[in-house]
């Protein structure tokens, strides 16, 4: 269980568990077998991590259960000291945490930063939230009695994490599942459960120097996801899931959640459009698309996936972002001067050489990039792409790599049919100095999130969250807390 990789410090490495948290405790999986994690910018294996099976999640399911009458009636001050002190001590331990990130997912050291920073607003918010849980008091309206609506923690929930955010996603369903007051088994993904593991190591010191009870979080890792996910959505123990994902898994997910009638939370694909009018101030346009389009090389769900351009400032506008594109260094996310760092494994490189392959095909257009680099690790070029066909799977599909595909329109009304002709809904962006535009575009966009000449909507304060198949609740804002949180009217 050594690392190899000569870019994650050996005090980092040090302490990276890598083994499942079943109350309190790291331990080897119960079959005993482990699965490799790797850097994705040089294939290396970083660590052997514990396989969790169905015992594992089952006996993780058994401690959350354990721990949840005993964290559900502690103060609210409580819990949100807790999380308070998970707040401080990430933002301490940004570096190390920030290594780990860019070790196994890849991204810029920036990124990780930021990443880091973005994780831990969420830890701060629901540290502010968990003392603000309101009810109501009134009198009916008939005046035969009085309604008191009480809120109370939904209970036990499973918690599964996606790759491309691994400290940020996990963060942003656990910091309000403790201020709610569950208690939760989480799932970390397959490619990066390393950050995962580093962080809820953090959360379980800070319980046990409260002498709280540890079962609260507790972490199962795996390489076979149904293994872990089927036994505790079949037991009624369980009360939630929250998952951020594939629509297609989150779908699974429903349905297996839909014989208990399970509360779930679901965080799915998008495919946004990224929508720029002949009034748009086109530096702030590109610098938006930069940053749209290339936060962790293109592999966020809220990635600027379809560039719709107004035909008077397409031409402008591709060059521009070519030449944008062409001054990104793609590299080792830990080697000083990388702004774009690898693709999470070799399948997503060949996939999206295969997209961009069928594009060109159709007739598209590269401006820059269109191929892989020659060099070690599961790296795809910046890429941007013009004359692409609206039925090119380049822009149908979401890409999740760092490629840039422009379409271009004649009217308003042209440009929110291309953008709503999707079966997803998460996130949509706007370029236009036309306020009116802007509220007619709010008004007919069917998303769950607009950013108006703005590259970047995600905010720990905000509801995050998506239409369509793009998913069912919000996380982040006041919204956030209420996936954990039952209602209870007492007629009086
Ligand atoms: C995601 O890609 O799933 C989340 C991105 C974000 O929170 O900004």
């Amino acid at each position: 269980m050594t690392t190899t990789s000569s870019h994650l410090p050996p005090t980092v490495a040090a302490h990276v568990p890598t083994g499942v948290l079943v109350g309190g405790a790291w331990r080897p999986a119960h079959g005993g077998r482990t699965f490799e994690v790797a850097d994705p910018a040089t294939t290396e294996v970083l660590f052997d991590v514990a396989d969790g099976d169905e015992q594992d999640a089952l006996d993780a399911l058994t401690a959350a259960d354990e721990a949840f009458e005993p964290w559900r009636t502690v103060a609210p001050r409580v819990r949100s000291d807790l999380l308070r002190a998970v707040f401080d001590t990430l933002t301490r331990r940004t570096e190390d945490v920030a290594a780990l990130v860019t070790a196994e997912g890849g991204k810029p050291l920036a990124e990780s930063r930021a990443e880091v920073a973005y994780a831990a607003e969420y830890v701060r918010w629901y540290s502010e939230q968990a003392v603000r849980v309101d009810g109501l008091a009134r009198r009916a309206p008939a005046g035969t009695h009085h309604q008191l609506v009480l809120r109370r923690p939904v209970g036990p929930a499973l918690l599964v994490a996606p790759w491309n955010f691994p400290i940020a996603m996990i963060a942003r369903k656990l910091a309000p599942a403790l201020a709610a007051g569950c208690t939760a088994v989480v799932k970390p993904a397959q490619l990066t459960p390393l950050t995962t593991a580093f962080v809820a190591e953090i959360v379980r010191e800070e319980l046990a120097a409260r002498d709280l009870p540890t079962g609260v979080v507790n972490v199962v890792p795996t390489s076979s996801a149904r293994s872990v996910s089927g036994p505790l959505l079949a037991d009624a123990r369980l009360r939630k899931l929250s998952f951020t994902g594939s629509t297609e898994v989150g779908a699974t997910l429903l349905k297996a959640s839909a014989d208990r009638i399970l509360r779930t939370s679901m965080e799915l694909g998008g495919n946004a459009p990224f929508l720029v009018f002949d009034d748009a101030d086109l530096d702030a346009a590109v610098e938006g698309a930069v940053q749209a389009k290339m936060r962790n090389a293109g592999q966020t769900c809220v990635a600027a996936n379809r560039f719709l351009v107004q035909e008077g400032v397409a031409e402008e506008f591709t060059q521009r972002l070519a030449r944008a594109f062409r001054t990104l260094v793609v590299g080792h996310g830990a080697e000083p001067g990388t702004t774009v760092g690898p693709l999470i494994e070799e399948s997503a490189v060949e996939r999206v050489q295969q997209v961009v392959a069928e594009a060109v095909d159709g007739g598209a257009r590269v401006h820059v990039g269109g191929e892989r680099p020659a060099r070690r690790g599961w790296f795809y070029a910046p890429t941007v792409v013009d004359r692409v066909s609206p039925e090119a799977r380049l822009v149908s599909e979401e890409i999740f790599g760092p490629v840039a595909p422009v379409v271009t329109f004649g009217t308003e009304d042209e440009a929110v049919g291309l953008a709503n002709g999707t079966p997803f809904g998460l996130v949509a962006y706007a370029y236009t100095r036309d306020v009116g535009r802007v509220m007619r575009l709010a008004e007919s966009l069917e998303t769950g999130m607009l950013g108006v000449n703005r590259g970047m909507v995600s905010d720990a304060s905000a509801p995050f969250g998506g239409v369509k198949a793009s998913g069912l609740g919000r996380e982040g804002g006041e919204a956030g807390i209420e996936e954990y949180l039952e209602t209870l009217y007492v007629a009086l």
